[in-house]
Formats: C-alpha cells, sequence, structure tokens
C-alpha cells in the first residue's frame, strides 16, 4: 500500500511549505484542479525539486469529447506527472482514446478512472443516469478496464469488488482515510489504515489528518510505519 498526499490547502506558499516539510518521503503528492488552475506546471516542476522522491497526481478529473481528453492526456504525459485521473462517464471511447495517446511515451503516466462522484445521493445521480450508483459506479469500473486503464478511484468498501470484477493488479486509489480515526470531517464513510489494508487499497489518500496536524512530518512517518 502506498500514501497520497492532498495538497489542498489554500495558497501554493502553504502546500509547499507542506511538501518541504515532507520532502524526505517516498509518497504521492496529490495536485488538485484548485492549484493546477493557478499555480500550473510551474508548481509541479517546484514539487520535484523539492522532493525528487515524490510522485505527482494530478487530480484533474478530464471530461471532453475523446480527442480532447486524448490532447490533455497527452500534455499531461509530457509535463511527466506519473498520475492522473478521467472521468469514466465520458465513455469506453474517449478512455481508449486517452490510453492509446500516452502508450508511446516512456513512463507514461498511470491513468484512474473516477467512476461516481461522491457527491451524488441516489436522487440526484438517478436524474442524470437513470440507473443506481452502486450498478452504475461497477459497470464504469469495468469499463475503465476493458479501456486498458490502470484503475479507479473508490471508496475503500468498493475496493475488493472491484478487484474481484476486474484484476487484483486494477489499482484502487482510495480517499476518505483517517489513518487513525481521526474526525471525519465531510467525509460520509471513512477507514482507517487497517481497514483500507484488509480491503486491499492500493493508494491512500489522506488530506486533513495531515496538513491540519500540528506535525504533519510525525503524522506521515508513522502512517508510513503502519502501512
Ligand atoms: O482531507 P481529506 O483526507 O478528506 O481529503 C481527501 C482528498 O481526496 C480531497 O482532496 C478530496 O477532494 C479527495 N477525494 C475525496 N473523495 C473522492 C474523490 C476525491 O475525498 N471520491
Amino acid at each position: 500500500m502506498q500514501l497520497c498526499i492532498a495538497l489542498d490547502l489554500p495558497t501554493k506558499e502553504q502546500n509547499i511549505k507542506l511538501a518541504r516539510e515532507l520532502k524526505e518521503f517516498p509518497i504521492w503528492l496529490k495536485v488538485g484542479l484548485r492549484s493546477y488552475i493557478r499555480d500550473g506546471k510551474e508548481f509541479i516542476d517546484e514539487l520535484r525539486h523539492i522532493n525528487p522522491n515524490a510522485k505527482i497526481f494530478a487530480d484533474l478529473k478530464l471530461y471532453d469529447i475523446p480527442n480532447t481528453m486524448a490532447d490533455a492526456a497527452e500534455e499531461l504525459a509530457k509535463i511527466g506527472v506519473e498520475m492522473f485521473n478521467i472521468h469514466a462517464s465520458a465513455g469506453k471511447e474517449a478512455m481508449q482514446a486517452v490510453m492509446q495517446r500516452i502508450a508511446a511515451y516512456h513512463n507514461r503516466p498511470l491513468v484512474l478512472a473516477v467512476t461516481v462522484l461522491t457527491s451524488f445521493d441516489e436522487k440526484s445521480f438517478h436524474a442524470i443516469y437513470n440507473d443506481s450508483i452502486d450498478h452504475k459506479s461497477m459497470q464504469f469500473a469495468i469499463e475503465a478496464f476493458q479501456a486498458g486503464l490502470d484503475g479507479v478511484v473508490s471508496s475503500v468498501y468498493e475496493s475488493k469488488r472491484i478487484k474481484a470484477a476486474t484484476s487484483k493488479d486494477f489499482i484502487t486509489l482510495t480517499p476518505g482515510i483517517r489513518p487513525f480515526g481521526e474526525a471525519s470531517d465531510d467525509q460520509k464513510r471513512v477507514a482507517d489504515i487497517n481497514t483500507a489494508k484488509e480491503n486491499s487499497s492500493d493508494i491512500i489518500v489522506v488530506g486533513r489528518p495531515v496538513y491540519k496536524a500540528n506535525n504533519p512530518k510525525e503524522v506521515v512517518e508513522r502512517i508510513l510505519t503502519n502501512i
């Protein structure tokens, strides 16, 4: 199991400070839409400079027509991020176009599918997809696997079922982790490290329990010792 830290602080300076505090660890650093829009590629370059052992996950959730998604994916491959994600609901053709376009890149980024956004409840989801969250998210995961993606973003509690329906090597990246039973904040279904392990999560995403801690470095050290 690997650890991914969400760089979700409000300013670039705060995110850089956090990255510096964690510079010795071989972790994933998750760069979201907000920081990418504001701070761009230079931010990613700076993170690499601070921690050459970190891997960058560009959490940009691409969604567009196949050719436009493939164009954007190629730019991410050129930047050299180690992982990014796309919406499975863009369709199998779009997912395949992305994978084909980046196939030729040496050390191409891993590509994960977002299945169902956790902000949906059954009613609002049904209004768009005319299906249940459970059924559709599994269908999206299988389609992503068939399209050649490397894995999905999922809840810890779906990880095993997704692997059973695809492959044990199909990566599950799981947010909503409260490593040692910390406050759940706005997350609905949280899991600690042991639960993530039991459910075969490959990469756990941790945000607030690290960046809101008095000593983020100490928390990351403890997590890495335990995973
Ligand atoms: O602070 P916390 O540990 O809850 O942060 C979790 C991170 O994972 C945030 O960046 C959040 O946007 C992201 N995420 C999530 N649930 C999803 C997808 C992404 O919490 N389904």
